[in-house]
């Protein structure tokens, strides 16, 4: 039976990675090491200029997201507080024949060592219950290898940003509604890594965690939370947005900046999480699909994607656990809520302070605390409101650099097949980026690399152009196979420097051609001009 074409598609593209260094096995001189990956010279760049482009984004071009670079160990009782140490988990059953691990709610995938890669239905061993697997890589922090010296590799980035959430609002001149923007290795000893770099055990994630007011504080301060827009982009951030707007606005932003970077929105899908899909801190999460070509299909045999981000309301979960945990007040104090709840009467002031101190006990009875304690908690919580004070709610979006990285190769693979007039087949890739993304942004090519006058040309032009963008810079082989080779990098210029350049018709005297990589399409152009020409491009 032949392959299915999306399986020929992913091999076509693990192969073409380790080809021209985009991608390569970990360890792989040793057999490498399952769920581990290394990005050589052409993932380097694209990684990078992924991360850069969301740093930018959401950070340096808003007034009201700050950056964090936080350590990668971090107190343990992070992750207590955080409950991944507690509900982290997969639930994972043994084969009591093969000593297969594998997950119970992925009983087609399974790590047997009788049969690699394999159904659990070949090995027919019984079977242990399901058990929680924790996914946290455990470590040990000091010289002594006991549970006082346990640490973990942080599970995800946003932690930290909790953790720090009081330090950055006091040295950063920042008020709710704002956000802290991280991008950073996160670590999850996945039970079966698979699909290439989309699940492995080590990775990066790009986190925002934008921090807003509660809805109640909202209708204190601007009388009414804004009723959600249709759906689609809600337009400019308004006072009254609670966190349905919120959540929405991130929801389209980051569609925007996805198709910033190429990836149109049909290349995209939605799903909105089911309470039962929900992670613990969540209470509604909406993930931002691509079309994998390992993604299942639905009804219409149309593919369904595979998350490239999530965007959860977190509400105030978590600077309420870090509050509660570490005995450290996490809460903020907004002049204009303690002004407008005095201005406020008597009924709406009883009727907002019902609902959050509600709230607040529904979060602190989840957490364990008793009934009477947690009455006495919300009400003091709730108390706060006349004081200005309150706990910031917080919308998360979250996205994976690795899985971004892979929906940008898989977006701009194409290639094509002939057969010249010897009857040999050639198969010709082009890998079309964005310009944005692209490693290399501009090929320098001189015509010839013997001719002086047109290598030192060249070099002029490469140096021109180099402290602005990388630049490849190839006199090796024919022009056309030099155009092939930046093709299937996915460089979308290339420049060529020949006789022209140098004044042989004195009309082009310093000008090159500038080759288009998608159509092969040529245009002369002054080396003056070029900067101006590219910089947009590919910023
Ligand atoms: N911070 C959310 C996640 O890591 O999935």
């Amino acid at each position: 039976m032949a392959e299915p074409k999306e399986n020929v598609l992913m091999e076509k593209i693990v192969s073409l990675c380790k080809r021209r260094g985009f991608i390569y096995q970990s360890s792989e001189i040793y057999g490498g090491i399952n769920g581990f990956w290394d990005y050589g010279p052409l993932g380097a760049e694209l990684k990078r200029n992924v991360k850069e482009l969301w740093w930018n984004t959401m950070t340096r071009l808003r007034d009201d997201v700050v950056g964090l670079e936080a350590t990668i160990i971090m107190a343990p009782a992070i992750w207590k507080a955080s409950g991944h140490v507690d509900t982290f988990s997969d639930p994972m059953i043994d084969c009591k024949t093969c000593k297969g691990r594998f997950r119970a709610d992925q009983t087609d995938e399974i790590a047997c060592p009788q049969k690699p890669s394999k159904c659990v239905n070949e090995c027919h061993g019984e079977k242990t219950a399901p058990r929680a697997f924790n996914l946290m890589f455990q470590t040990y922090v000091g010289p002594l290898q006991d549970d006082s010296a346990v640490a973990y590799l942080r599970p995800e980035t946003a932690q930290a940003i909790f953790a720090q959430f009081k330090n950055v609002l006091e040295t950063s001149r920042q008020k709710v509604p704002f956000g802290i923007a991280q991008v950073g290795k996160a670590f999850r000893n996945e039970v079966t890594p698979r699909n290439f770099t989309f699940r492995s055990r080590e990775f990066e994630q790009m986190e925002l965690e934008f921090f807003i007011k509660p809805d109640e504080v909202i209708e204190a301060i601007s009388g009414s939370v804004a009723t959600v827009p249709d759906p689609g982009h809600p337009g400019e951030p308004q006072p009254n947005w609670g966190w349905q707007a919120w959540h929405q606005y991130w929801v389209e932003e980051r569609v925007a900046f996805y198709e910033r970077i190429g990836l149109s929105r049909h290349t995209l899908g939605f799903h909105v999480q089911t309470p039962e899909e929900l992670a613990h801190y969540a209470r509604a999460t909406t993930d931002i699909l691509f079309k994998f070509p390992f993604s299942k299909r639905d009804g219409q045999g149309e593919l369904k994607g595979e998350e490239l981000e999530g965007i959860a309301a977190r509400s105030d979960f978590d600077l309420s656990q870090h509050q509660r945990c570490s005995g450290k007040p996490m809460g903020v104090f907004d002049d204009e809520l303690r002004t407008a709840w005095g201005k406020l009467p008597k009924e709406k002031q009883d009727d907002l302070w019902r609902r959050y101190c509600e709230n607040r006990k529904k979060y602190l009875t989840k957490t364990g605390v008793t009934d009477e304690a947690a009455t006495k908690q919300a009400t003091e919580d709730a108390n706060g409101l006349a004081k200005g004070q309150y706990i910031p709610h917080v919308i998360e979006p979250s996205a994976g650099v690795d899985r971004l990285i892979l929906a940008l190769l898989t977006n701009a693979y194409s290639d094509a097949t002939k057969t010249d007039e010897k009857g040999k087949v050639e198969t010709t890739v082009v890998l079309k980026f964005h310009p944005r993304v692209a490693p290399i942004k501009v090929g320098v090519m001189p015509l010839l690399k013997n001719k002086p006058e047109l290598v030192t040309k060249a070099h002029e032009v490469r140096d021109l152009l180099r402290p602005w963008m990388n630049v490849f810079y190839d006199d090796g082989g024919s022009i056309g196979r030099r155009y092939a080779r930046q093709d299937e990098a996915g460089t979308p210029f290339c420049l060529t420097i020949d006789f022209d350049t140098l004044g042989e018709k004195p009309e082009l005297l310093n000008t090159v051609t500038l080759r288009h990589r998608d159509d092969g399409r040529q245009e002369r152009l002054a080396i003056g001009d070029l900067l101006t020409w590219l910089l947009p491009k590919i910023r």
